[in-house]
């Protein structure tokens, strides 16, 4: 394997639309932060790159959804998910932003740099408009009837009924979701990258060049490939990214995924413009960039970029960001993208908007101080090769039966046998036996298989291997048996607690990548110094006489009560979501109370109730509204009777404007409450109250 002079590893931006949960966790930042600290505690040289995706169509619908601006909302969640990579120590040197100014400067000089070129395509397509707000409309605000399924709200890029992704002109009766107006066709121009330009080269650097990458990976590519590239549109009709900087392009962004993967090298121009005022917190002190030149990791050969993504983004890192990076000239290109495949939760696809999810932030109020539990189950689960599956079951079972069983109670047992026989002082190495001697070879080839699997991307193998350590001490200490040992040759003793000591130092820097916060809490008991990786398993670190501290428990024992009330939690929402609908409607945008008053709303009694004749679902209705008896009609003759509702206290909005349907003039609107499955009933008060009373 090549050898290379530094590393720049970059892990995904996560979109700050929303938290983080554990399939984030599990297919990007935890096996890129056990490589970033696995090359630190190596001594390379190594910068760690992150930070939030901030532009982009969704984030301004949650914006608009919510009454507030796209900033509010990627405040609100940068903050809140930067938090949640320091609790779990996600060792990022820098975790930036793309709406920081720097990334805006960056971003605009790669496109001007493109463009002046003239390595784009500009082409007038066609788009639709909103001719109401006088805005185009990106496909996610247009919905309409799904050509294949019926379904009546249908995206312009999706329909999440049937899951056919469609285009925006696909849809019948399109309709805006800004105004909900028609949306006319109108002329725009965009700017393309010619990727069908780069096939060739692609096919090359891929394909021949790049045969190590993980098959997942390699095969995506080579499908996309075979089916031929075509030009992509790098810039959008919309008011939230980075404008397009060029003269004739008011109102024209960069596409959110041309500016997202230019902000790994803002972050690092970020990261080196200031470099004291960036240490997180949860970095390791030994956080080892050994240039403050930013183009030293982005342009120089002797750089190995490591992109870490999930699967969903292998298009973007491995076809499309490459082709910018060469079309620019000046970079280099990643040497490997080991993206994952997916995590699943208890069977089912992890869903933000079902709620179908475990979110760190509420993981770690429930489990306070185990973060490495997590990282440790989500690791040694990893969705590397095929999308795999999070149950609690597996949490508890690899907590109980991995880290308390083997490497806890390993730990503990030299520990406290050090201390019950000789008052907590590392003991003298006597004479060793053939035993030892193996123990000290296995625990060097333990060390190597680590370091092989780590290099090419094996996560879950390499923490197995790390776990080979403590079972090796565990079976060391069963067979030499001390304890019964110590009365007969207390020598003898000596030796066995050296070893069993020094194999506990050496865990202590093998599963540093894998479980910081042990290590740590490791190292305090034995009250040592970080060890390097390349002392680690060498020679034996610990030096006769050394006094341990007290013994501490790594891990405790998870109960089941505690597992099944993440249980519970979980199917909980399943049950709220079944009653609710999978895809309950998002909340509106807030009304003032002076417009919420305007509305007059009062108890009244349905006097008479008809069929409207030719019609399946109107009732003809007189309401006592206390005001007046008056006409109302109400689609809601499939789930009511007109004889069954005669006499029925209800809700009505009095002041509605009048309208005339089917020919009757209908005054006002009866509410109802709406079911996911469409149907209605009544909404009443809770006492008889008179007719006439407000509510407000
Ligand atoms: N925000 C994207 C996602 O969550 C990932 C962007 S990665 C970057 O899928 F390269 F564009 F930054
Ligand atoms: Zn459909």
């Amino acid at each position: 394997m090549k050898n290379y002079k530094r590393y720049t590893v970059t892990s995904a931006l996560p979109y700050a639309n929303g938290p983080i949960h554990i399939g984030h966790l599990a297919g990007v930042y935890v096996p890129a932060d056990i490589y970033c600290r696995y090359l630190r505690l190596r001594g390379r040289d190594v910068i760690f790159i992150g930070g939030s995706d901030e532009h982009g169509v969704p984030i301004t619908i949650k914006a608009r959804t919510e009454g507030v601006s796209p900033q509010q909302i990627v405040d609100r969640y940068h903050e809140m998910i930067k938090k949640s990579f320091e609790n779990f120590g996600i060792s990022f040197d820098i975790y930036s932003r793309t709406t920081h100014k720097i990334h805006y400067d960056t971003a605009s000089e790669f496109f001007k740099k493109l463009h002046d070129k003239g390595d784009f395509i500009e082409k007038i397509t066609e788009q639709y408009y909103d001719e109401e707000v006088k805005q185009f409309l990106a496909d996610r605000y247009i919905t309409g009837i799904c050509p294949y399924c019926g379904n009546e709200n249908a995206y312009g890029d999706q329909c999440e009924k049937c899951g056919t992704s469609l285009s925006a002109t696909d849809l019948i009766n399109p309709k805006s979701t800004l105004s909900g107006s028609k949306p006319v066709r109108k002329e725009t121009k965009h700017w393309f990258l010619p990727l069908d330009n780069y096939e060739h080269w692609l096919r090359q650097w891929i394909l021949e060049e790049h045969k190590e990458w993980k098959t997942n990976v390699y095969g995506q590519c080579k499908s996309w490939l075979d089916q031929g590239l075509q030009p992509r549109a790098v810039s959008r009709d919309l008011d939230w990214g980075v404008p397009v900087p060029l003269h004739d392009a008011e109102g024209k962004v960069l596409y959110v995924w041309f500016d997202a993967p230019i902000g790994y090298i803002s972050a690092t121009k970020e990261l080196f413009e200031n470099p004291k005022s960036q240490i997180p917190p949860c970095l390791p002190a030994g956080r080892n960039p050994k240039s403050d030149n930013w183009e030293l990791y982005w342009k120089d050969k002797e750089t190995r970029l490591v992109h870490f993504i999930g699967k969903d983004n292998i298009v973007f890192h491995c076809i499309i960001f490459p082709t910018m990076l060469k079309a620019e000239g000046s970079y280099i290109l990643p040497d490997n993208v080991p993206a994952n495949e997916f995590l699943n939760l208890e069977g089912d696809k992890i869903s933000t908007s079902r709620n179908w999810a475990v979110w760190l932030h509420e993981y770690l109020a429930e489990f306070p101080g185990k973060q490495d539990v997590l990282r440790y189950a989500l690791t040694a689960n990893a969705p590397e090769t095929k999308d795999n599956d999070f149950t609690w079951a597996d949490f508890q079972a690899r907590n109980n039966n991995e880290l308390v069983a083997i490497l806890g109670n390993f730990v503990n047992r030299a520990m406290v046998l050090t201390h019950k026989y000789f008052n907590g002082e590392v003991p003298e190495l006597r004479e060793e036996t053939s035993y030892e001697k193996l123990i000290y070879e296995e625990s060097n080839k333990i060390k190597k298989n680590i370091e092989h699997s780590l290099e090419n991307y094996r996560f879950r193998e390499a923490l197995k291997e790390a776990m080979d350590l403590a079972r090796l001490g565990n079976k060391y200490l069963a067979d030499t048996e001390p304890w019964k040992v110590f009365e007969r040759d207390p020598e003898r003793v000596k030796t066995i607690l050296n070893v069993a000591l020094q194999i506990s130092a050496n865990l202590s820097t093998l599963i540093e990548p894998f479980l910081p916060f042990t290590a740590e809490k490791l190292r305090n008991i034995l009250n040592i110094d970080k060890i390097s990786w390349e002392q680690a398993a060498e020679v034996n670190p610990l030096k006769e006489g050394h006094l341990l501290n007290k013994p501490e428990l790594l891990f405790n024992k998870i109960e089941d009560e505690a597992i099944k009330t993440q249980i519970d939690k979980l199917f909980a929402t399943k049950k709220t979501n079944e009653l609710v609908g999978a895809i309950s409607n998002p909340q509106k945008p807030d009304v003032s109370y002076e417009d919420f008053s305007k509305m007059d709303i009062r108890v009244g009694v349905i006097l008479t109730a008809e069929k409207v004749a030719k019609t399946k679902k109107l009732l003809k209705l007189t309401i006592d509204t206390g005001i007046d008896k008056r006409t109302v009609v109400s689609g809601i003759a499939e789930y009511y009777k007109p004889e069954e509702i005669i006499g029925k206290r209800v809700v009505i909005l009095v002041n509605l404007q009048p309208r005339e349907i089917k020919g009757i003039k209908s005054q006002g609107m009866i509410l109802m409450a709406e079911n996911a499955d469409g149907s209605l009933c009544f909404v009443s008060p809770e006492k008889d109250f008179r007719n006439g009373s407000e509510i407000k």
